[in-house]
């Protein structure tokens, strides 16, 4: 059944195009990987999908259902949630707190403190530090369990490895691989392919706000990634530097 669907979303910051003509459709258990460059329009796909920013042109349905202008917080109500870019954990709580503040806007379903903490045991560690005194890896740990909280059928994670060591990153991917094992539908954006590549079973490629590549990872090839990823005959950086 498709969980997500996009029909030519169109997105403007002013007289900025940030997303032009974009659909796109997602299955239920699916893994999406959204690859591109920097400003290719990654973090502005996933505003329209949370909610937080309203398209100028076009719908977004979940579960066949038009939510194109439903507020953020009734979208988390319906199974979406979002691990934002920089994490954005509140410093002065605990990393419990910032865990039962995800929780405030829920689904029925099973997720739990205690099933957070067994996804990621180092921060169980750490439940009564403050997120402003844990390391990156830490912070991701928590903003994704925070997310977990809410009990969605759809997550939505914005550049989950942006900064962190790669052994950080394999632990994280590791129990993301579980939640999806659990049935969770994952949008995964990362300018960064091997992770990301290494989860997914869809991938789109992004450009400078359209969509020019979409795919399996079995079947495209790294020469057709690195041309949509940078544009033909663009190749200025390898994925990952920044
Ligand atoms: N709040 C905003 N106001 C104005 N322009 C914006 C805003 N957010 C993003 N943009 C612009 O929209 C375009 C797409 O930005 P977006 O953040 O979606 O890209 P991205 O793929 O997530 O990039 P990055 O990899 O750097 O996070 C860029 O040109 C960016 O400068
Ligand atoms: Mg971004």
């Amino acid at each position: 059944m498709t969980m997500l669907r996009l029909e030519g979303v169109t997105a403007n910051y002013g007289h900025l195009r940030a997303l032009e003509e974009m659909s796109l459709s997602l299955d239920e258990g699916e893994i999406l990987a959204v690859l591109g460059a920097n400003g290719a329009g990654k973090s502005t796909l996933l505003s329209l999908i949370s909610g937080e920013l309203k398209p100028s042109n076009g719908k977004v349905f979940f579960n066949e259902v038009d939510i194109t202008h439903l507020d953020p917080y009734r979208r988390v109500r319906q199974g979406i949630a979002l691990v934002p870019e920089g994490r954005h954990l509140f410093a002065s709580l605990t990393v419990e707190e910032n865990l039962l503040v995800g929780g405030s806007t829920r689904r029925a379903g099973s997720w739990s403190l205690d099933a957070v903490y067994e996804l990621f045991p180092f921060i169980k560690e750490r439940r009564r530090s403050r997120g402003g005194q844990l390391s990156g890896g830490e912070q991701q740990a928590v903003a994704i369990g925070r997310a977990l909280m809410s009990n969605p059928a759809l997550l939505l994670l914005d550049e989950v490895s942006l900064g962190l060591a790669p052994v950080i990153v394999r632990d994280l991917y590791v129990g993301l691989r579980a939640v999806a094992n659990e049935g969770t539908t994952l949008l995964v954006v990362e300018q960064d392919l091997t992770e990301a590549l290494g989860v997914a079973n869809q991938v789109l490629c992004l450009l400078d706000g359209r969509v020019v590549l979409t795919g399996s990872p079995q079947t495209l090839s790294q020469s057709q990634m690195m041309n949509a990823y940078f544009g033909d005959g663009e190749r200025a950086r390898t994925p990952g530097d920044r």
